[in-house]
């Protein structure tokens, strides 16, 4: 993990390094002396407060630090929107299209249409199948999954389950994100549920991630298995509607759930132990890597990126920056805390404060 930190963070400094030198000479690279121009797209606000409250923010952040011109904007989880805001973009002139796609078909539309009009694209978090996005910035999303999956099984452990019936909510079918994870965590229960260590329960995606569609479809769990002890659910979203379906049958906290993104809400549930664990994907580091990226591009330099994720309908290597996520439990809520992504006051409010106290987030 050292070893690939470090690689990203020389890839950052050689990319600066080269954006600081550009930036010295009164031509920006681009062969017009303009300011570079970078439009991103949001997928929607809804099924991780991740995108408004951190991407939003950390990336407004880079771009105005590197003094570059930009355009976010949210496609409210509207295809239709998606493609309007893309084709604003493109005729506003942007140098780089990033986009973080609803599905990869919609996705793909937009990346020809902005490659044929000669501007650079990335996917941002979720990669773009076929798409032919020229780099892709995310996290190792399979070893999140892996994650979720080492998770559970560290807290079905700690409360002495024996033959545990797995419960599985999974992300967005049309998310290639949602498959990694799943990929992950199954990596890790798939053995388990083969030795008869623990059981298979139900296994159900999550239509667009929508956290109101996971209530019901976990409702619906819980009535045809009553006796599920452990969710490996795909995101913090997800987990608080197992968890709120858990609460109307007193059983939260005594089942573990899993969850992703270390949202405020997630973390509160964690503190609280009705959910057990989340993952903590930093975000700023996810943004500042994109930022980097997109002013190379759109002053035509070709970054070289440290990794490479294989997209098998495009059937080629995208070359990619894959960060490491952190498991987060009760016991290490405060390392989130610590590292800026929420604040003391956001996440310790009302009953939590004491909780808070008990964790040592002071
Ligand atoms: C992202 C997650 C997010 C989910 C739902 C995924 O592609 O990686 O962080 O929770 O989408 O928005």
């Amino acid at each position: 993990m050292r070893k690939r930190t470090l690689a990203v963070a020389l890839l950052l400094a050689a990319t600066s390094a080269t954006v600081t030198a550009c930036g010295d000479d009164s031509d920006d690279g681009t062969g017009s002396g303009k300011t570079p121009k970078i439009g991103v797209i949001l997928p929607d606000s809804k099924t991780s407060a991740r995108w408004e409250t951190a991407d939003r923010k950390y990336l407004t952040e880079a771009f105005k630090a590197a003094g570059v011109e930009f355009d976010i904007q949210n496609a409210q989880d509207d295809k239709t929107q998606f493609q309007t805001i893309a084709d604003q973009m493109i005729t506003n002139g942007v140098d780089v299209l990033v986009i973080v796609n609803l599905d990869s078909g919609t996705g793909k539309a937009v990346l020809d249409k902005a490659k044929s009009q000669g501007v650079a694209t990335i996917d941002y978090d979720r990669l773009t199948l076929g798409g032919g996005a020229q780099y892709y910035v995310s996290f190792d999303n399979v070893k999140v999954g892996q994650r979720i999956g080492d998770g559970l099984v560290k807290c079905l452990a700690d409360m002495k389950a024996s033959k545990p019936v797995v419960a599985e909510l999974n992300g967005g079918p049309t998310d290639n994100n949602a498959k990694l994870f799943k990929d992950g965590y199954d990596s890790v229960l798939k053995p388990k549920y083969d030795s008869g260590e623990y059981v298979k329960g139900p296994d159900q995606s999550v239509p667009k991630w929508d956290n109101t569609e996971a209530g019901t479809i976990f409702e619906q769990m819980l009535v045809q298995k009553p006796d599920i002890a452990g969710v490996a659910a795909a995101n913090d979203g997800l987990a608080n509607a197992a968890i709120a379906a858990l609460r109307k049958q007193k059983l939260n906290g005594k089942v573990p759930v899993t969850g992703q993104d270390a949202t405020t809400q997630g973390l509160q549930n964690v503190l609280v132990g009705d959910q057990c664990m989340t993952v903590y994907k930093p975000i700023k580091q996810e943004a500042d890597a994109l930022a980097k990226l997109a002013i190379a591009l759109a002053k035509k330099e070709t970054p070289a990126a440290p990794d490479k994720v294989y997209d098998p309908e495009g059937k080629r290597d995208v070359p990619s920056v894959l960060l490491e996520a952190q498991s987060i439990f009760k016991a290490n809520v405060k390392d989130v805390v610590n590292d800026g992504y929420v604040t003391k006051q956001e996440l310790c409010t009302g009953d939590f404060a004491a909780k808070c106290a008990e964790v040592g987030i002071n």
